[in-house]
């Protein structure tokens, strides 16, 4: 029996290359299956969405509509930690984004993301430094993985030596976002409601040290600063340092690991990255316009019923918007699947847009730009071990389990 096209997007089979699949879908903009979501795959539909007040990231407005494999209850009812601010909706979204951003990003905390440069260079010093066998090297396990967790821990606050504890609900967590259409909906994502209660408690034992022991930390910054809005509850505290030591670490690591894979596939790119390392933002740009690490935007709800090409979404349905499909829109993009670092009209939606774009953008271009052009530097030679690399079963989240690559050497 032929799949249907959801089940084809979510079969880690073709989770090495889903573009020929997003291909297929595009050709109808409103996908919708029986008792399915809404499936949203091409540019200029996706980002009128993303923009649109009517469209709600709030579980609660969501009516089941049996089958949606991704259909889940609200938050509170799954775990104790309340939903973090990528799942609630003006004014309360604003509010905690205001919040947190304030010990974040201008114009407040201007220097943040900035003042990080010594140390992502020192980081990814480090890294490449300890990489031993140069003939046999794991990038994620050795590189992707370690960099964006060791940023995240050192911005929020959070010791690197526990990584073994939360490293494991994080993983839990990412993976309660991966849809198994086949599973019981009951079923799905079981781990997560205890791993969220388990990362809570954790962070709330450092909130508490943070609050007695301050440092110059975000954590110890929300939980103490007041500002204009006033101190997040603690709860809310809770809630949002989860989502950005999840949001800061599980999609960065897919990021560089793309990376790095898509250059030793364009082999001329990485020879130009190697000469010039102010070529690194444009590549990073391309790369979250190429292969995106959050592939879709599987939790959405119209307030309203409403009209998108032609179909009219039904309010309380599921919808799901595919950025990466949008990201190889012909409509939007010339020749959309060649991996182009001197386009210059790329208003990619690898970072999300409208109210909820990514908060941790500028964290996380200047990660990768910072690792991308140190690995193209110092490896001699570098050549992809394996090609495709096996691929992580998560469908939103996309990006190799491993890398393996090896080299010649590594340069000082
Ligand atoms: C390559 C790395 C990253 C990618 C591709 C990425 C992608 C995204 C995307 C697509 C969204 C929008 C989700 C939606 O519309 O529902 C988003 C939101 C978000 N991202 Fe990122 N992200 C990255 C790194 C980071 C980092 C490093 C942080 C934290 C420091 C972060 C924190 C967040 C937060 C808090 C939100 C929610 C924003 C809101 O709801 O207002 N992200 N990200």
């Amino acid at each position: 029996m032929t799949q249907s096209l959801l089940h084809q997007i979510l079969d880690p089979a073709n989770r090495a290359d889903p573009y020929p699949i997003y291909a297929e879908l595009r050709k109808t903009p409103v996908h919708h299956e029986e008792d399915g979501p809404f499936v949203v795959s091409t540019y200029y539909e996706i980002r009128s969405l993303l923009h649109d007040p009517r469209i709600s990231s709030d579980a609660h407005n969501l009516v089941s509509t049996g089958h949606d494999p991704l259909a889940e209850p609200a938050q509170e009812e799954q775990s104790e930690l309340p939903p973090s601010f990528l799942r609630l909706d003006p004014p309360e979204h604003d509010r905690l984004r205001r919040m947190t951003n304030r010990h974040f990003g201008p114009p407040h905390s201007p220097h943040r993301v900035d003042g990080m440069r010594g140390e992502l260079q020192g980081i990814v010093t480090g890294l490449i430094d300890g990489i031993g066998d140069p003939g046999r090297i794991d990038l994620v396990d050795q590189f992707s993985y370690p960099f964006p967790v060791t940023v995240i821990c050192r911005l929020l606050g959070v010791p690197r030596e526990d990584e073994a504890r939360f490293h494991g609900w994080a993983d839990a967590i990412a993976a309660s976002l991966d849809p198994d259409p086949d599973a019981d909906p009951a079923e799905r994502g079981k781990g997560a409601p205890d791993a969220r209660m388990q990362l809570g408690m954790y962070l709330a034992g450092l909130i508490e040290e943070r609050r007695k022991n301050p440092g110059d930390d975000m954590l110890s910054e929300l939980a103490s600063a007041k500002g204009p809005d006033g101190t997040l509850t603690t709860m809310e505290l809770l809630s949002t340092a989860a989502l950005l030591l999840i949001a800061g670490h599980e999609t960065t690591v897919n990021l560089v690991t793309n990376g790095m894979l898509t250059l030793l596939r364009n082999p001329d790119v990485l020879q130009r990255l190697r000469a010039d390392p102010r070529l690194a933002v444009p590549i990073v740009e391309e790369l979250l316009r190429f292969e995106p690490p959050v592939q879709l935007v599987p939790q959405r709800t119209p307030l309203a019923d409403i009209e998108v090409h032609g179909v009219t979404i039904p309010k309380g349905s599921s919808l799901w918007l595919v950025l990466a499909s949008g990201n190889r829109d012909p409509r939007r993009f010339e020749n959309p699947d060649r991996f182009d670092p001197d386009r210059r009209d790329i208003q990619h939606l690898g970072l999300g847009s409208g109210i909820h774009s990514c908060f941790g953008a500028p964290l996380a271009r200047l990660e990768a730009q910072f690792a991308l052009s140190e690995l193209a530097r110092r490896l001699e030679n570098p050549r992809l071990l394996e090609d495709p690399p096996p691929y992580r079963q998560n469908a939103v989240l996309r990006g190799p389990r491993h890398l393996s690559i090896a080299c010649d050497g590594i340069r000082p």
